[in-house]
């Protein structure tokens, strides 16, 4: 099984998020091969390749980083051949918070989830029976804050990476069970 986690990050944030996604997957599926790339480093290749894709992004003025769009847009290539029909997916946040709601994390989320369902893919939401949910799931993906209360980066919870592990896990586990069906 080839997992394609592709994420933009200024501040490490999200390549943290990446990076414990990342072991939940290997956690589960040791032999799975992992290419864990920057949204710079993703070619359509990879894309082509993996079985799983997970996409992930800061929140930036209440969506997706454009570097993560960009790369996003130019997967119009493989729509036009339906070559991402029948893949699975998952999408991850994080976003500083500032405030009760998440400062645009919901929306970003959809938009990603928008993006693998444009493709036909299989999008794979955050069930709230996985570890983690209640301090960084939300149904659509994994979503975690950053910001203190000044509105200013401080950290990523070791919750949150709990979070993103289990959700890596939960993620292959579907693509697994999919394509031994
Ligand atoms: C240009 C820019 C815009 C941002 N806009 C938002 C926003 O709209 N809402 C929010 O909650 N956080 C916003 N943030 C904060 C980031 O989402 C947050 O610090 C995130 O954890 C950074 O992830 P990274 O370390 O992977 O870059 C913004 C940060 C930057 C640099």
């Amino acid at each position: 099984m080839h997992i394609l986690i592709s994420f933009h990050s200024d501040y490490g944030h999200t390549e943290n998020m990446a990076t414990a996604i990342a072991a939940g997957c290997q956690a589960s599926f040791p032999d799975a091969a992992l290419h864990i790339l920057t949204a710079e480093q993703t070619q359509l290749s990879d894309f082509e390749r993996a079985d799983v894709i997970f996409l992930g992004t800061p929140v930036h003025m209440g969506s997706m980083a454009w570097g993560m769009k960009k790369l996003l847009d130019s997967t119009s290539k493989l729509w036009m051949e339906d070559l991402l029909e029948g893949k699975v997916g998952g999408v991850f946040a994080c976003s500083g918070g500032l405030g009760g709601a998440g400062g645009g994390i919901e929306q970003t989320l959809i938009s990603l989830h928008s993006l693998l369902l444009e493709h036909g893919m299989i999008a794979v939401g955050f069930p709230k029976s996985l570890l983690g949910y209640a301090d960084a799931g939300i149904q659509w993906g994994v979503a975690a804050r950053t910001g203190n209360h000044e509105g200013m980066p401080q950290t990523i919870s070791d919750a949150a990476l709990t979070a993103c592990r289990s959700y890596g896990a939960h993620v292959c586990r579907v693509a697994h069970k999919l394509r031994h069906a």
